[in-house]
Order: structure tokens, then C-alpha cells, then sequence
């Protein structure tokens, strides 16, 4: 696979550059104003995921490879990205976390009409966060997203933060046949009402995972991704004490994780601060042991045999600055609720939803297994699906989350980033924001948000089958 890694170590010393010019002419820093313009083509392409004579895998790539290109934005400077479709079927992207004006969202039917084959459409936004965000479609959600296409989109802090290394983790997700083709089935029953299509390949920024070679003493910002299509991860890192400092991109109050594992959702995105204590030579596992009896080591951290970078960890602070979120009003809140639905009991059955209607609009897939409130809206988005519910522009929204399922779902709100206030009751601390919550069965989560940037957005779980198959609804903003 290639990698546009050359492209990220010219943008920072290009960075680098205009700082120190700026330094030395003791310039205020330049101002960010020009459009930042990029091109994405969307088409057929392969991968080798294993060992130089392992099959080739038939995949849809953003420019060619696996993941997408990262984009490296700068936090309020305006972006142009031309996307151009080189597949035989419709695409859209959409740029997941980032808080856009509506018409740029990626939601084909709802925000934009889908791009045909041959064709091309201009996304422009100026991103108000920094963090860690990524890109994937939103049409065929299903098929596009598990034949590969997603891509990371990290937007820089105005300041660099004092880390030595900038490290992205995107994992992914395949379902591979014997002869290292993308297995057939996509939407099966059995996926759609259950835990979702989790594959049989793990990959680390397109590769099965070889070791990642780290230096002693040095500290790390590690920006974890998880692109699958259901899996959910747990990871542990052996011997080591990773601190989150953000969350779906944007920053908490550093901490370290309840029991040492970092849980990552599909669609969710932690930063971890590692400061590498280990010893020159010496090798941890970074284990996943999110799924009861089937944990396996992910990759391995390996120290090189250089002397410590230094002798103590950097005593730098680790918070990042904080992004320019409106505050929630408490006191004077809209509440909402949306209770989730549906999918296999066990004994084969469906669990029964009460008036469960499939919106059954020609051109919709997956027939429904799952409901919001009663509702299965089905498939990627579409044309004149009747919101949930609708705000008025700058209130507070409440919300109020409720599995009912015997599943987890990673609850995913397009537009806005959630506080997040309690779980099950218990208050959630470290100021915590998501775009995408994580409900184990039958939690009950509290959030809120101003509700500031007008449109209909989308609400949806984001284990693609989970989508597909009747997860998912609309809300509006006037
Ligand atoms: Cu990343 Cu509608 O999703
Ligand atoms: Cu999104
Ligand atoms: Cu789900």
C-alpha cells in the first residue's frame, strides 16, 4: 500500500517553516485565510493487506489506497475537497465529527444529491475543531464502507502540542474469503439483527499489523480510529499507562481509562498520550479483548535498542487546548428521547417493536430489524424522511438515550458534538463531548447540546447493519 506519509512531513515542515519565519520577524502568525484546496477520487483498486506474496485484495480506494490519504487541515481555515466518483454506482462522503454547515454533510437525499458515476461535487467547510476526525461515504454505507473506503481527517491545534510523535492508528475491518477476497453477504439477516457484519481481518492503517517500533523515554500522541463496519475493540496496552486526552476528537481532562482498556466504538476516535517507560529492546502486546474469549494481540510496541530519549517523562501538560464547543444552557433545556429498538432476542426471533414501520420507499435497503421510537427509517439516508423531532435554533437539547436492545450501539449524531452527562444515573466525568456514544444493552445515557447549526441531521447507530436495517433517524433544526 502507499502511504502519503511524505505529504504529512512536507505539510509539517511547511508549518514548521512559516512558524519560524514568523518567529524571526517577530510577525504576528500568518493568517489562515487562503482556501486549502484537495481532491479525492473514489474508484476500484487493491490492496495487499499481508506478507509482499500474499493475494491481492479487490477493493474501492480513495486515491488509490487503503485508508484514504489523511488529511491534515488546519483548524479555521477554510477547506475546497473535490470528490470525484470513479465507481459504477452513487457515492457521497461524509466528514464524520465535524461540525459543517448542513449542505456539506455527505447525506445523499437529505443534504445533497448523490454523486453519479463520472461525475464530481465540491465540499467546502472551515473546520471550527481541532482533533482527530475521518471521512468515509454515506451511500451504500454497507458495501462502500466494507470494501475499504474511509480515510482519516486530522485538523491540527493552532499550536502544536509537546508531543515527540504523531501517531494515527486507523483499524479496520474485513471480512475476507480464503483467496483474500471481500466476502459476498453483505446485509445478511443474521449481521443485520445481531451484532453486524464483523469480519476476520484487522487491519492498522491498511496492513495487518507488524510491530510498532517505538523509543524509550519518548511520549507519544496516539490518535486511535476504529473504521470497522461492526467490530468493537477493547484495547490494553501491556506495561503501559495510556492517558485519553481526547475523545472523538474533541479534548477531555486527560485520565487513564477504567481498567486500563480503551473501548472504541465503530466511528469513535480516542487520542492517547503514551509515555514509552518500557526498556531499549523490550517488546509489550497491545491486546483487543473486547469480545468474551476472543481476545488476540493486536500489534506489539517494540522498543529499539537506543538509549532513552530521556530519563524522566516530560513533565509538559497533557490537556489540549479545549475547541470552541457553545456551552449547553442546563437550566433551560428541550428534552428529547429516543429509544432503540428491535434485533434478535435469541431462539431466532425479533424482538418484538411496537408499531415497527419500515419506511418502505422504493430504492431503500435492508429491510428493518431495528427502530427508533418506533420508527425504522432503513438504509443510508434518503429524501423526505420526517424528522424525529425539531429545535429551534440556539436552544438546549436534552437528550435521552435508551437501549432497549439485548445489543451494544455506538449512537452516532451528524452536526454536533454531545456533552456527555450521565450513564445508568451515574454522572459521566472528565467533561467528556462525542459525536458518537457507545450503549452497552440497556444503558441509559444523558447528553446535551445547543442546537446552533440549522438543517436536518442525521442520528444513527453506526454498526453499518445496525444503520441499514432500521437504526437510524432524522432530527431537525429551523
Ligand atoms: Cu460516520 Cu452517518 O456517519
Ligand atoms: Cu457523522
Ligand atoms: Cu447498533
Amino acid at each position: 500500500m502507499k502511504y502519503d506519509s511524505n505529504y504529512c512531513i512536507s505539510r509539517r515542515g511547511f508549518l514548521a517553516a512559516v512558524a519560524s519565519a514568523a518567529a524571526s520577524a517577530s510577525l504576528r502568525p500568518v493568517r489562515a485565510s487562503a482556501v486549502d484546496e484537495r481532491s479525492l477520487k473514489v474508484a476500484p483498486g487493491k490492496a495487499r493487506f499481508g506478507d509482499a506474496d500474499g493475494p491481492f485484495t479487490p477493493v474501492w480506494a480513495y486515491n488509490g489506497t487503503i485508508p484514504g490519504p489523511t488529511l491534515r487541515l488546519r483548524q479555521g481555515q477554510p477547506v475546497r475537497i473535490t470528490v470525484e466518483n470513479g465507481l459504477d454506482e452513487d457515492t457521497t462522503v461524509h466528514w464524520h465529527g465535524i461540525r459543517l454547515p448542513n449542505a456539506m454533510d455527505g447525506v445523499p437525499g437529505l443534504t445533497q444529491s448523490p454523486i453519479k458515476p463520472g461525475e464530481s461535487f465540491v465540499y467546502e467547510f472551515t473546520p471550527p475543531d481541532a482533533g482527530t476526525f475521518w471521512y468515509h461515504p454515506h451511500t451504500d454505507s454497507l458495501v462502500q464502507l466494507g470494501s475499504g473506503l474511509a480515510g482519516p481527517l486530522i485538523v491540527e491545534e493552532a499550536e502544536p502540542a509537546a508531543f515527540d510523535r504523531d501517531l494515527l492508528w486507523l483499524l479496520q475491518d474485513w471480512r475476507l474469503a480464503k483467496d483474500g477476497q471481500i466476502a459476498g453477504g453483505f446485509g445478511s439477516m443474521m449481521d443485520a439483527s445481531m451484532s453486524g457484519r464483523v469480519g476476520n481481518v484487522v487491519t492498522i492503517n491498511g496492513q495487518a499489523p507488524t510491530d510498532q517500533s517505538v523509543r524509550a523515554g519518548e511520549r507519544v500522541r496516539l490518535r486511535l480510529a476504529n473504521a470497522a463496519l461492526a467490530r468493537m475493540m477493547a484495547l490494553r496496552f501491556e506495561g503501559h499507562r495510556p492517558v485519553i486526552v481526547a475523545v472523538d476528537g474533541q479534548p477531555c481532562e486527560p485520565h487513564e481509562p477504567a481498567d486500563g482498556r480503551l473501548v472504541l466504538a465503530p466511528a469513535m476516535r480516542i487520542d492517547v498520550v503514551l509515555d514509552m517507560q518500557g526498556d531499549p529492546g523490550s517488546r509489550h502486546a497491545v491486546i483487543d479483548d473486547f469480545y468474551d474469549g476472543l481476545a488476540y494481540t493486536l500489534t506489539n510496541l517494540a522498543y529499539d535498542k537506543a538509549s532513552p530519549l530521556r530519563a524522566h517523562p516530560l513533565d509538559a501538560r497533557l490537556a489540549l487546548p479545549r475547541n470552541p464547543l457553545p456551552a449547553p444552557n442546563l437550566a433551560n433545556v428541550v428534552r428529547q428521547e429516543i429509544v432503540l429498538q428491535g434485533g434478535m432476542m435469541g431462539g431466532g426471533k425479533l424482538a418484538g417493536v411496537g408499531g415497527m414501520m419500515g419506511m418502505g420507499m422504493p430504492g431503500m435497503k435492508g429491510s428493518p430489524a431495528w427502530a427508533i421510537n418506533g420508527m425504522s427509517m432503513t438504509g443510508d439516508g434518503h429524501a423526505g424522511m420526517a424528522p424525529q423531532f425539531t429545535l429551534e435554533r440556539g436552544a438546549t437539547c436534552r437528550l435521552t438515550m435508551r437501549n432497549e436492545t439485548a445489543w451494544w450501539h455506538p449512537m452516532h449524531v451528524h452536526g454536533f458534538s454531545l456533552s456527555v452527562l450521565s450513564r445508568n444515573g451515574a454522572p459521566v466525568p472528565h467533561r467528556q463531548w462525542q459525536d458518537t456514544v457507545l450503549l452497552a444493552p440497556k444503558d441509559v445515557i444523558e447528553c446535551a447540546f445547543v442546537a446552533d447549526n440549522p438543517g436536518d441531521w442525521m442520528l444513527h447507530c453506526h454498526v453499518a447493519d445496525h444503520q441499514m436495517a432500521g437504526l437510524m433517524t432524522v432530527f431537525r433544526v429551523t
